[in-house]
């Protein structure tokens, strides 16, 4: 069947609005008050709490695509299947349906005509074989076989293939994976089990059945309701449904194959790689830029640098025209615009910050460059490798760009010493980002809790001091601190800090009541909730209210996903560390609770 990206995102998000499901947006690359994990990696991913049971304000059933990030496979970023940047459709129950429906209506969506037509010939599964933490799955295996999947096309596989966790911890459990045989000249054969590592299966969509919250220690707490989480990736599907036979041969990356004006039929598989790695990282950057990302040596700006300034060099290896990168990312900008329209919107700020990125890393590769001359001259005919890795860790040139230039005057480097400084260092590197995921969001550590309320409360009483012009521009909490972005004209007097701290104080001492309420747009309007408007669910929205119980004064109110604390008295001492400017008319405060 030969279907759109388009077509296929609206297909799923349809069929999942009518098993009554809430379509919501997707979120932000850049997870929202998680200072833990540094992109959205999949659907799940924003939804932690909603699946550590908090309740959600479109319900229990949701659907939506999820723009992620994934780093991990870098190096296989280029080969048929690997891309950092995808979207995945999900959909979720969260103490709703279960096993049976999920699966039944996996099983519609794959193969009515009506939706992805799939044959069954083309279709097997896997389930989870079982263990000390949960039974073999013969439940899902039997609701398979009763929709008519031969008992041969089911595999029963451990833990690494069919257990489903984000990071190291949090909500998780078993799950069944659906695959497609993409061969047509062959067809797919009858024993799955024995067969499942063959690449023309592919893995197409995921089943998870979250029943567990894995603790930081390890241990496994069964979770009050159980969950459906599913992940099917839009790139990989597409590909398969238009019998192609890469993720970079989809329309998604056409108008960019177009832009490099390359001849694929001639190139060697390293160009076609290098080729595939400039339209990734391409992708990812225009879109981790429009979710707020800055080029930087830390973190997050760190993995965009990264992607940005291995695009530029492999550019430069294809000999690309001039002025490609500029055309790329108008041609993402485009590709996308219907579904994401602020790309469009934010399209100017995008192209300012890659252009820098690369007017900057010019400079630094022409540097390089010329270290690599020095370089060629003082060394015999072989280049040690610590060295190559150094010019690959200080501007950024991959091992095979040094490679290259050596080759081209006729030197070697030692690949085994550059490996082993590599091997060093992608362990490094693996131990920080495991690191990152750690206490995640779906720990919600107890003081990030409190500094969201506390934040709530400052900014109901710098509305207080300064005015109800004061608004809110962008919050971030970590767990030493919140960060608090607001409109005000000037830098704010020592009294006027003060007065908010005593402000927030004494609504702490009076340990006033926090509740939420779901409620629809126009109610929460009416009662002049405050707060940002990204996350638009449906008509519904959840609202926090800070009041005291004694007289029913409110002191804040606004639109907020949460998790607060019950009462302000758990909060503790809050304290303004520091205010200063952030942009034009926009002040930041650093506040910390004690
Ligand atoms: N969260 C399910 C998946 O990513 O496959």
């Amino acid at each position: 069947m030969k279907i759109t990206a388009q077509e296929l995102r609206d297909k799923y998000l349809k069929f999942f609005q009518s098993k009554g499901h809430t379509i919501i947006p997707s979120a932000s690359l850049v997870p929202e008050n998680d200072p833990s994990v540094l992109f959205t990696t999949a659907g799940m991913h924003p939804l932690v709490p909603y699946l550590l049971g908090v309740s959600h304000p479109g319900g229990t059933r949701l659907t939506n695509v999820q723009k992620c990030i994934r780093t991990g496979d870098i190096d296989e970023v280029g080969d048929n299947t690997h891309l950092t940047f995808f979207e995945m459709l999900g959909n979720w129950s969260l103490g709703d349906y279960f096993k049976s429906d999920a699966i039944k209506w996996s099983f519609e969506f794959l193969t009515f005509s009506e939706y992805l037509g799939i044959p069954l010939e083309r279709l097997a599964v896997s389930v989870f074989a079982g263990d000390n933490d949960a039974p073999r799955d013969e439940e899902a295996a039997e609701i398979w076989k009763m929709l008519g999947l031969k008992p041969g096309r089911i595999a029963y596989l451990p833990k690494e293939n069919n257990w489903w966790i984000a990071g190291n911890a949090g909500p998780c459990g078993p799950d069944t994976e659906m695959f497609y045989w993409i061969d047509d000249g062959t067809p797919a054969p009858e024993n799955f089990q024995e067969t499942e590592k063959d690449p023309r299966w592919v893995e197409i969509w995921n089943d998870v059945f979250m029943q567990f919250e894995k603790m930081p220690d390890g241990k496994l707490v069964p979770l009050k309701k159980k969950n459906v989480d599913t992940g099917m990736g839009l790139d990989r599907t597409l590909t398969v449904l238009n019998g192609q036979r890469s993720v970079y041969d989809t329309e998604l990356f056409k108008p960019m194959w177009d832009v490099l004006a390359l001849d694929q039929e001639v190139m060697s598989n390293d160009e076609i790689k290098r080729a595939r790695i400039v339209l990734d990282h391409v992708r990812a950057s225009v879109f981790m830029v429009n979710d707020g990302v800055q080029p930087s040596n830390k973190d997050r700006g760190y993995v965009l640098r990264r992607l940005l300034r291995r695009a530029l060099v492999m550019g430069r290896l294809l000999n690309l025209k001039y002025h490609w990168l500029e055309a790329l990312i108008g041609k993402v900008v485009a590709g996308y615009a219907q579904a994401y329209p602020d790309l469009v919107d934010k399209a100017n700020q995008t192209f300012d910050v890659i252009l820098a990125e690369q007017k900057k890393f010019e400079a630094t590769l022409e540097k390089g460059l010329k270290e690599f001359e020095k370089l060629i001259k003082k060394s015999s005919e072989l280049i040690d490798g610590k060295t190559a890795f150094d010019l690959y860790q200080t501007y950024g040139f991959p091992w095979e760009l040094t490679k290259e230039l050596a080759e081209q005057s006729g030197q070697k480097i030692d690949k085994s010493q550059f490996e082993a400084e590599f091997k060093k260092h992608q362990e490094l590197s693996r131990t920080a980002s495991a690191g990152q995921f750690k206490g995640g969001l779906a720990s919600h550590s107890e003081k990030i809790v409190r500094l969201h309320t506390a934040t709530h409360l400052m900014n109901a009483a710098l509305r207080q001091v300064l005015g109800g012009q004061v608004w809110q521009k962008g919050s971030n909490i970590t767990e030493e601190r919140t960060r608090f972005d607001f409109t005000h004209g000037q830098k704010m007097t020592e009294a006027e800090k003060s007065a908010v701290e005593a402000l927030v104080n004494g609504w702490i001492e009076r340990d006033f009541t926090v509740k939420k309420e779901i409620m629809t747009l126009d109610e929460a309007r009416k009662l002049n909730a405050i707060g940002v408007f990204g996350e638009k669910y449906a008509d519904t929205v959840s609202i926090y209210t800070v009041f005291d119980p004694k007289t029913g004064e409110v002191i804040s109110r606004e639109f907020c996903g949460g998790p607060h604390v019950e009462h302000t008295g758990v909060i503790g001492k809050f304290k303004i560390q520091k205010e200063e400017a952030s942009s034009a008319g926009v002040r930041r405060i650093k506040a910390v609770v004690e």
